[in-house]
């Protein structure tokens, strides 16, 4: 639950019994989010990096984007090489990769237990207008 979770292989485990890798997409308020449309979480790599390759293994992604896969190889002590035809994008990988080895680089860790809404954030309200109208008023 912390910064260095201890639960995180028995999530890992539970999500590998049931089947599904529940991990939530990149977009708006994700922490690793950057300008690629369709960056991959640095998690969903993580899992098959740890399940498909030893320390000290070579991690290629052909089509790196914005780096998720290296990163995810990096921080689990892979050697890792891509490759984008985007610039932009390898010159964010590149950044991303120098700000894992420091160790500041934003992302969310590996097994973090998906967030449950409670019911009572902004977007689980329904907007102002709806409630002038009875509810009935609307589904009819
Ligand atoms: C699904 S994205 C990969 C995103 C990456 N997994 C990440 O998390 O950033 C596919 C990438 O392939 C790149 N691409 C498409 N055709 C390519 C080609 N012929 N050679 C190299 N890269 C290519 C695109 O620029 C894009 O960044």
């Amino acid at each position: 639950m912390g910064k260095n979770p201890t639960d995180v292989w028995e999530i890992l485990l539970k999500d590998w019994e049931s089947e599904i890798w529940n991990i939530p997409n990149v977009k708006a308020n994700h922490p690793e989010k950057t300008v690629h449309p369709c960056q991959f979480p640095i998690e969903l790599v993580e899992r098959l990096v740890l399940a498909l390759t030893n320390e000290g293994d070579w991690v290629f992604d052909p089509f790196v984007g914005v780096g998720s896969s290296l990163v995810a190889g990096l921080i689990h002590n892979r050697k890792v090489m891509g490759v984008d035809k985007e610039k932009e994008y390898t010159d964010i990988a590149y950044q991303r990769i120098v700000s894992a080895i420091e160790g500041n680089l934003k992302r969310r860790p590996l097994g973090k237990p998906v967030y449950q809404p409670k019911g009572t954030e902004k977007v689980a309200r329904p907007p102002i207008e709806w409630l002038k109208k009875p509810l009935e008023e609307w589904i009819k």
